[in-house]
């Protein structure tokens, strides 16, 4: 099994104690200090929520603070605005040793600079022959620890400054302000115009604490269809499936290199709004109930159909050798000595027929809910025959039958989108998984997997997708947050580990830093739809990408399935603030968090706290997985049943997350939690627009403290979070698609790995315990990890796998000849 230690149920002790402890605090100041009795004289009918809103904070010296901000000097406020720094003891403890699923987020450091070029390819590449491999199965990487250790973790620091003053284009701005959403539809409509897209983003940068400002975001809101309509990304996605044709050309040379000019042009990161993003989603009437609530009360529903997508290769077939050595000649891989050439290939284009094997288990296993096989190739040249033409050719496995309606064949030339089929043909797994979403179905559901991976037990749709539970997603131990530019040291690092760090710096800007886990080596349940906009929300690492024809030209490819995983997570959570500050908190849509609108949210704090710890008081959802689903006529997991978390029981970020102290005024505004803070002009900090970002990317902890106390006002449900439903239904209903569409559940995978190294090894781990003993796994995956090149070891390693696939899965497949 892959390292699935996840940290037992922690009791935690009671918000009320804290509750009772900085009341009698409270009375504490009251009677000594005339200024509050002043500010509660002026606003007695306040009374109440005045109270609690100190009370939410943590120690009577930020009371005190409060207490001189009072007297009026403003000029205090501003100072103090990125300058709370309260030393929380347990944090850096909790980091570090609780191994929380999502531990806390440490803010970027001030000083980070921030290349905005992707770091440049290992220009002398001294990787021993072979080194990149597929897999990393260090599974207890401890990446991501190192990396706080060597930061200053402290996440109530806010003005975490990303920028450095040696940036000098426009490119971060787009995550800077993430917020400014009208901008950024604003910047979408302009045709992908990429200068344009680019000074857009400063007017917002100086405009950014006006609360003027937020007027952008009350048309946004009101006219989301409108200010929506033409976007157009600067990546251009693939509309409908390309014709294959044998007449076919590979692209020249210049064609490649002018989509690397492309790319240098294009912005890092952008930030897709979310009326944008639902507009491809239907909600059918149950949706709002069930999300709001955690009830279901619709129709019986039907069992969802999914693509299995595999990637493959034949590496044995001649012609494809014979295509791809000309790029292997020119890869900046290639040394003089063609050491790299010789030996790059050997076990990656090994075969043992397991293409085969894993689509008889899919028949067999999940044959009743799989929609197509869609099995995604190379093209190859035929050889040149003298006067004629050359001919293309796309590889298929042999023993393929001819007109299957349930399997496609796609070349990458097929489906890859129009610039970046221009570096075709590529043989780097990552390029073309960075290009699966552009594959065409009738649905949007695919399970991404490769050829060594088979299922090994019978398999429901909702072990890998739901309707109400959306994909589950499975995780290992080793988490990654890069706070810095990843370095050429980086790039040199084992496996998928390069590719992790980069992924993990490129999504710390875009959502906020903390620790992300790397997803499990197994297939990937993935949206075509969410995929997309994962990637293309990166223009230029997507479309560098797209140039890399062999792994590890560049050190650093953004990495699919970490990529798309915690894309989901984080819009899901980005979904839930913004509905809390933007729609719900901000009741009358200017832009801007009034008293009444804040004394309202912290009256919903107050009350979250108050409650029992949510360990407590929120009922389970993950546990009950399989009876919802049962609700609504879907059948129940059979293989994924250890069910961790589901995005209804709230972000995964607040499992095992402490929030028994949540200071308003460090993690919402300073002034927060007093009238008088804005009682004769309003307060830029209280720019609705400027809180979210805040605690959307800023101070992640504070977003995840904010969403899990405010949870806790009820025991399931989404529903405090959500805009009203009568006064704000269109606002609602763009909520409900956006946590419809993200939504996700995460599971301890019943799968196992293998790297299989020689005879004896597969003999005694895989067919004496999988045939002898009639072991069982969900899904196994058998990495091939042979170094001999002894051809008898060969020989009889390839006996057994076939005994063992023949065992496993003796029955033919339908799709075989
Ligand atoms: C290899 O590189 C040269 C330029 O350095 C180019 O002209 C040639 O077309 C390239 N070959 C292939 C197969 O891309
Ligand atoms: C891969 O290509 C080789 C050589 O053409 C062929 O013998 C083998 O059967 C192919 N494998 C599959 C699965 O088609």
């Amino acid at each position: 099994m892959l390292g699935h230690s996840y940290p037992p149920y922690r009791q935690r002790r009671s918000f009320q104690k804290h509750y009772y402890a900085l009341f009698a605090i409270l009375l504490f100041v009251v009677w000594q200090s005339g200024t509050l009795s002043r500010v509660r004289h002026v606003d007695s009918e306040l009374d109440s929520t005045d109270r609690q809103g100190i009370i939410l904070r943590t120690s009577p010296e930020q009371i005190d603070e409060q207490l001189s901000e009072q007297s009026g000097e403003s000029a205090h406020i501003v100072n103090s605005y990125g300058h709370h720094t309260h030393p929380r003891p347990n944090q850096q403890d909790q980091v570090e040793h609780h191994g929380d699923f999502y531990s806390s987020p440490s803010p970027l450091p001030r000083d980070t600079p921030l290349a905005n070029n992707a770091p440049l390819p290992p220009k002398d590449n001294a990787k021993a022959p072979g080194t990149p491999r597929e897999e990393d199965t260090d599974e207890h990487d401890t990446d991501g620890i190192e990396t706080i250790r060597g930061h200053n973790a402290d996440s109530v620091e806010h003005a975490a400054k990303l920028t450095h003053p040696d940036d000098d284009d426009g490119h971060l701005s787009d995550f800077e302000h993430p917020t400014f959403q009208a901008d950024s539809q604003e910047r979408l409509r302009q045709n992908g115009v990429v200068d344009e897209i680019l000074n857009a983003d400063h007017p917002s940068k100086d405009n950014r604490d006006k609360s003027g400002d937020a007027s952008d975001d009350e048309t946004d809101v009101e006219e989301p269809a409108q200010a929506n309509e033409d976007i157009q990304y600067p990546i251009q996605t693939l509309k409908a499936m390309t014709p294959w044709t044998e007449t076919y050309t590979f692209p020249s040379w210049d064609e490649c290199e002018s989509v690397k000019e492309k790319a240098d042009d294009l912005p890092d990161m952008l930030h897709v709004p979310f009326e944008q993003s639902v507009k491809d989603v239907m909600l059918e009437g149950w949706e709002d109930e069930w999300i709001a609530k955690a009830r279901y009360t619709g129709p019986k529903l039907r069992e969802p159909k999914i693509d299995f997508v595999y990637n493959w290769v034949n590496g044995s077939q001649q012609e494809l050798r014979n295509t791809m050595h000309p790029y292997e000649l020119n890869s900046s891989l290639n040394d003089p000595e063609g050491e790299w050439v010789a030996s790059h290939g050997t076990n990656r284009y090994r075969e043992w027929d397991e293409l085969r094997y894993s689509m008889r288990s899919v028949e067999k296993y999940a044959g009743s809910f799989t929609n197509r096989i869609q099995i995604l190739v190379n093209a190859f040249q035929n050889p040149s025959q003298d006067s004629h033409p050359v001919t293309m050719g796309k590889q298929r496995p042999l023993w393929l039958k001819e007109n299957l309606d349930k399997v496609q064949v796609l070349s990458q030339e097929e489906f890859f989108g129009p610039e970046e089929r221009k570096c075709l043909p590529t043989f780097d797994s990552l390029t073309i998984e960075n290009q699966l979403y552009n594959t065409k179905s009738e649905t949007d559901r695919m399970f991404a997997l490769s050829d060594d991976m088979i299922l090994g037990k019978p398999h429901s749709a909702s072990d890998l997708y739901s309707p109400l539970f959306g994909p589950t997603m499975g995780f290992k131990d080793n988490a990654y947050n890069t706070l810095k530019p990843p370095t050429e040291e980086d790039a040199q690092r084992f496996g998928e580990k390069p590719f992790l760090i980069y992924t993990s710096w490129l999504l710390n800007r875009r959502f906020g830093a903390r620790k992300r886990k790397g997803q499990v080596h197994f297939g990937h349940s993935l949206s075509r739809s969410i995929a997309k906009e994962a990637i293309t929300s990166f223009p230029r690492p997507a479309l560098r990408s797209a140039f890399q024809r062999f792994r590890g030209e560049t050190g650093f490819q953004i990495y699919s399935w970490y990529v798309m995983f915690h894309y989901t997570m984080e819009r899901h959570r980005e979904a839930l603030l913004w509905s809390y500050i933007m729609l719900r908190g901000d009741a009358d849509d200017d832009g801007y968090l009034s008293w009444n609108e804040r004394k309202k949210m912290l009256r919903e704090l107050a009350e979250g706290m108050g409650n029992e710890t949510p360990e407590q008081f929120r009922r389970r959802i993950y546990y009950r997985m399989g009876d919802h689903l049962e609700e609504a006529g879907l059948q129940p997991p059979k293989v994924n049943t250890d069910v961790l978390w589901t995005s209804l029981d709230g972000p995964i970020m607040i499992k095992d997350l402490d929030c028994d102290a949540f200071d308003t005024e460090d993690c919402l505004a300073p002034g927060f939690s007093l009238r008088s803070s804005d009682a004769t002009a309003r307060s830029p900090v209280f720019s609705s627009a400027a809180i979210f970002d805040r605690v959307a990317r800023e101070s992640p902890r504070c977003g995840d403290c904010l969403l899990k106390l405010i949870l806790n006002r009820r025991r399931s449900g989404l529903g405090t979070l959500l805009p009203h439903p009568v006064k704000k239904p269109e606002q609602r209903a763009t909520v409900i698609k956006a946590l419809m569409k993200y939504q996700y559940t995460i599971v301890n995978p019943d799968s196992a790995f293998y790297m299989v190294t020689d005879a004896e090894q597969a003999e005694h781990v895989l067919l004496k315990p999988y045939l002898k003993h009639n072991k069982k796994a969900g899904q196994i995956c058998l990495n091939d990890d042979v170094v001999t090149q002894d051809e008898q070891e060969l020989e009889q390693l390839k006996k057994v796998m076939s005994a063992l696939f023949e065992g496993l899965l003796p029955e033919r497949s339908s799709f075989e000849m």
